[in-house]
């Protein structure tokens, strides 16, 4: 059965692609991205099925689809219509919460001092396997449930709250379930190496990674119980070294995951550089990113994901946005959303990447759509408004789209509807 869905009147309609089928935008082209706009005659966009058939004036539309049966009609005069956000690195899977550290962060004590002193991660680590699987579940569902009524329509969601093998398989089947509670998007990502815990040393971590639990998680995939797309690890000092991060990282590769890590958050240790050797997809953070670490995305085209909350909160520096969008590294934009970062909101990321870190309100729409979307290799799908892509949508109550990253912090007063596949969820 053919479904078809037709929104009209629309002022502005962002595609954000203007060529139509480029995968990421980098350089100059993230500034250039495409708008439709139109202050006399209505916007249209048909959908069929769960796809976007056309686009173009109400006009247009009208007389190319007369006769073709309609079967619902969304009015959206005087809106702007966008692509869904898609965020490209959230840890949106947990129990307890850190307020508590809030404080102490905010009386100056650093990341690592307090992760040292038992809390951060490891805090967030005892009080997650104290939960159960309901708990969990119904707490991973209510975020991901806050991040769709924020404009993203698809998400990658990290373990990395259990450390040990059992309890990260317990995430990981966690996140396969919350896909049936929730229409978001959901790209999951295995980050077993987060952190070392307690009993361990990092080499015998990764060595347990590598040896054993990369094993137990192909067979998983392979029997279809899990669909994870990538493999992550906290490369940093004090957690896992450059070397033991690509041990990682390549043992990942080899059972068909993409590499897409933590790198250069609070301290520079090369991980840009080892990142574009082995052909990561994605490095996240990179605060710490050296001239060379940044040639080498640009070369390699590994897309730096760039989550300004954490820096925003942390109060350290943020990466050099400018210096790598001009390098030709493609940029992509997180929320990071973790008890640490505490912020599930991309229109927050997009206000804070503009404000922080010196990106045009075009560049942090890119990065926040197509780019976001090519960091998790779902852009030929997802990630603009497109002939041919998935229709995920929002529908925002303003005269021009810059409102969203403009009003900062009231993206759920703006945005109307949030289309995902084609349905008002
Ligand atoms: O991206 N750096 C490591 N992971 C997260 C923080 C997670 C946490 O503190 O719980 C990050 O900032
Ligand atoms: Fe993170």
């Amino acid at each position: 059965m053919t479904l078809r869905t037709l929104i009209y009147g629309a002022r502005q309609i962002v595609t954000v692609t203007h060529n139509n089928g480029e995968k990421m935008l980098c350089g100059k082209d993230m500034h250039n991205i495409g708008i439709m706009k139109s202050d006399t005659v209505g916007l249209s966009l048909m959908i069929e099925n769960e796809n976007i058939i056309a686009i173009g004036t109400d006009d247009d539309i009208a007389r190319t689809f007369e006769g073709v049966e309609v079967n619902e009609k969304i009015d959206a005069s005087g809106c702007c219509i966008l692509p869904g956000f898609v965020d490209a690195h959230t840890h949106p899977i947990w129990a307890g919460d850190r307020v508590h550290e809030y404080a102490k962060k905010l009386a100056g004590a650093t990341y690592m001092e307090i992760m040292r002193e038992g809390g951060g991660i490891g805090f967030t680590v005892e009080q997650t396997r104290l939960a159960t699987d309901k708990d969990l579940l119904v707490s991973l569902v209510a975020r991901l449930k806050r991040m769709l009524c924020a404009g993203t329509t698809y998400v990658e969601c990290k373990t990395g709250y259990g450390l040990e093998w059992p309890d990260e398989l317990r995430l990981l089947k966690l996140l396969e379930q919350a896909r049936s509670h929730i229409p978001i998007g959901i790209s999951i990502t295995y980050c077993g190496a987060h952190a070392v815990p307690k009993n361990k040393t990092a080499e015998e971590m990764t060595d347990d990674i590598v040896n054993n639990q990369i094993k137990a998680l192909k067979k998983l995939m392979d029997n279809k119980e899990l669909n994870v797309s990538d493999i992550d690890v906290f490369c940093e000092k004090g957690v896992y070294d450059t070397e033991q991060s690509r041990r990682i990282l390549l043992a990942g590769k080899q059972i068909g995951l993409e590499a897409n890590f933590h790198g250069d958050e609070l301290n520079y240790t090369g991980s840009a550089e080892m990142g574009a050797e082995i052909g990561a997809r994605a490095i996240s953070h990179l605060e710490c990113i050296s001239d060379e670490g940044i040639h080498a995305m640009a070369k390699a085209k590994t897309i730096g994901v760039i989550l300004p909350h954490t820096g925003y909160l942390l109060r350290i520096e943020l990466p050099p946005v400018r210096k790598m969008i001009d390098a030709g590294v493609p940029i992509a934009l997180g929320t990071d959303a973790n008890p640490n970062a505490f912020s599930s909101a991309m229109s927050i990321s997009m206000n804070l990447a503009c404000v922080l870190c010196h990106m045009t309100l075009e560049e942090a729409l890119a990065a926040a759509t197509i780019n976001s979307a090519a960091a998790l290799g779902i852009s030929d799908k997802y990630g603009s408004i497109e002939v041919g892509k998935k229709a995920d949508l929002i529908i925002c109550r303003c005269p021009s789209w810059e409102h969203i990253i403009y009003q900062f912090g009231d993206h759920t007063h703006l945005i109307r509807n949030v289309i995902k596949h084609g349905t008002i969820v």
